[in-house]
């Protein structure tokens, strides 16, 4: 029997392995190992993929999100519509600097719906975040229109879609600012935890650099109350080596996304292309009103799936004191399953994903 995992974070590929093992040689023999030059090239380059011009590596998507809303100022008081629909991280950024996260609806898309975002609207309302779920841009347009109405700051929660675009904009360049996790577990991956902070604003640059590390300026006066969130030279250097190769990264998964588009569609809801959208599969999310019984034979069968993420943030134990408005999520949640594929699907596991899936409809 062939088995799928969900993911398989060892490096198996002889020759990127002799290049990660290289970079790491490379600092150790340098000795800056403290926002040492890697990290300024990884940065820099980052910048230039996404399009922006400021790029500050930190320690995690985490404290992306968390340093960006420092930075911005939203703290007590203030209030963030988001989606119900994320890893906890999107909120507890949020909930950390002392603002509450207010939970509007998704679309069927999975996404936030801008539909939902107007009648959540308070004068404590500071900031929209919107999450590219799965590694696809939210309706962006619509959510910008909000927010420029309104007055409002939009952060990107980019970690799912790194290099994802809508209508020729990528992911991170919409709004005030685009935050990213490189965790082991994203498309674009670290070797453990790395994040990253984009904007084109040279002054909440500089905030941010200071904020992520202890709120330091010059390395001797302390203007803001922070934490150290570097992101790790050894880290970097191992990134801009995956960044080499993160195109072919990316044509991997869209292979195996495309083949599940093509058995899967008269099956389950697969995920919606749009024309002039550049998705990247981060996870391929299906729908199905017999997910759980799905998830069940898809296991007797060796493969891997994953539901993410239940509970939706706002049913978490520890978001219960605040508002939420999310039915279309509440449905959502119980009908989706993701399905693996990660670049090292091969062609006959993805087959074996296909035949175990059909057989459990009787196709
Ligand atoms: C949408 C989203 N936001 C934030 C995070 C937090 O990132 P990290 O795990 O790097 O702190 C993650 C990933 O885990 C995520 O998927």
């Amino acid at each position: 029997m062939i088995t799928v995992p969900f993911l398989d974070l060892r490096v198996t590929d002889d020759e990127e392995r002799a290049e990660l093992i290289a970079a790491v040689e490379a600092v150790l023999r340098h000795g800056r190992i403290m926002l040492g030059p890697e990290v300024a090239e990884i940065e820099r380059r980052v910048a230039d993929y996404i399009g922006l011009k400021y790029a500050a590596g930190v320690g995690s998507g985490t404290d992306a999100l968390l340093l960006a809303f420092r930075a911005l100022g939203i703290g007590p008081g203030d209030e963030v519509i988001t989606t119900p629909l994320s890893f906890i991280a999107t909120a507890n950024a949020i909930r950390l600097n002392g603002a509450m996260p207010v939970f509007a609806d998704i679309d069927d898309d999975l996404q936030l719906d801008p539909a939902t975002i107007e009648s959540l609207i308070t004068p404590k309302t500071r900031a929209i975040v919107p999450v590219h779920w799965s590694g696809k841009v939210c309706r962006m347009e619509e959510i910008m229109a909000i927010a420029d109405l309104r007055g409002l700051l939009v952060v990107e929660d980019c970690s799912q879609a790194f290099g994802a675009s809508r209508h020729g904009h990528k992911a991170g360049t919409w709004g005030k600012v685009g935050c990213y996790s490189m965790n082991s577990m994203k498309a674009f991956a670290s070797l453990g935890e790395a994040g990253m902070i984009l904007t084109d604003d040279p002054e909440l640059r500089a905030k941010i650099e200071a904020l992520r590390y202890n709120g330091l300026i010059n390395r001797e006066f302390c203007h803001y109350v922070s934490h150290n969130g570097r992101l790790d030279t050894v880290q970097a250097a191992m990134m801009l080596k995956r960044l080499d190769r993160y195109e072919r990264v990316l044509a991997a998964r869209e292979e195996t996304a495309r083949f599940y588009d093509a058995h899967l569609s008269d099956v389950v809801r697969v995920p919606r292309r749009e024309a002039g959208c550049r998705d990247v599969a981060y996870t391929y999310q299906i729908q199905t009103d017999r997910r759980d019984e799905l998830q069940s034979h898809l296991t007797a069968q060796g493969i891997e799936t994953k539901v993410q993420h239940n509970p939706l943030m706002p049913h978490q134990p520890a978001y219960q004191d605040c508002r939420s408005a999310c039915p279309n999520a509440d449905r959502l949640i119980k009908r989706t399953l993701c399905l693996p594929v990660s670049e090292k699907v091969t062609s006959a596991q993805r087959e074996a994903v296909v035949a175990a899936l059909r057989g459990f409809f009787g196709r």
